[in-house]
């Protein structure tokens, strides 16, 4: 088995300047275990409206970026807050892009590792929920556990964004792995068929 580090890209789906979801995110690089490299991506500020006229000719540089984080990595770990009961339209935007080309998806085949942070009392169930349906179509295994919903966001952190709830912390650290298993196990079982 490899024991070069496994390589996770974090995207958070939320834009907004104090984030819980980009706290979130953070607080789980720091709890990344050792042989997990958490690398968060920037680019989603960046990344500009899905239309089909692009694709295939000169496609955004911010989309070319967000496509080479995530086809250099081993696995995905997103948090995201849901809107309306659903999936942030910036995040689905970026998805649809990356679920580009068809039959070359850089999500095809990569693990994902959901989380979701929120001031109401579901902390993202829904928009998890659709999250996993999603990635149905870009064959993107979604670890089924555990459920990292983070409810209250606002009691979770202290004012310098740190996490303080040890249950949230311990849940991140079974995610990695969860997630690490899955990635190694994939990976082992790609070379082996190559
Ligand atoms: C348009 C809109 C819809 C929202 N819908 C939901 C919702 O369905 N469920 C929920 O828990 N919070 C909802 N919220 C509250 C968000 O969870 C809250 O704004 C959260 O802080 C956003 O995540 P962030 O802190 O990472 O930016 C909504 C907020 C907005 C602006």
């Amino acid at each position: 088995m490899s024991t070069s580090p496994l390589r996770v890209v974090g995207i958070a789906g939320s834009l907004r300047r104090d984030s819980w979801n980009r706290k979130l995110l953070r607080a789980a690089a720091a709890l990344a275990p050792s042989g997990i490299e958490v690398h968060i991506s920037e680019e989603l500020p960046h990344i500009p409206l899905f239309n089909e006229d692009l694709v295939g000719g000169r496609e955004p540089e911010s989309v070319l970026r967000m496509r080479a984080e995530v086809a250099a990595s081993d696995a995905l770990l997103i948090a995201t807050p849901e809107y309306n009961g659903g999936v942030p339209g910036v995040l689905k935007n970026a998805l649809d892009w990356l679920s580009l080309p068809l039959g070359g998806s850089a999500l095809h085949g990569k693990p994902v590792g959901l989380m979701g942070a929120s001031p109401g009392r579901l902390g993202t169930a829904r928009g998890q929920f659709e999250l996993r349906n999603m990635f149905v179509f870009t064959a993107s295994p979604v670890m089924p556990g555990p459920e990292v919903l983070v409810a209250h966001a606002h009691e979770r952190f202290d004012a310098e964004g740190r996490l303080t709830d040890p249950d949230v912390a311990a849940r991140i650290g079974l995610l990695f792995r969860n997630l690490s298993s899955y990635a190694r196990l994939n990976h082992h079982e790609a070379v082996a068929s190559s």
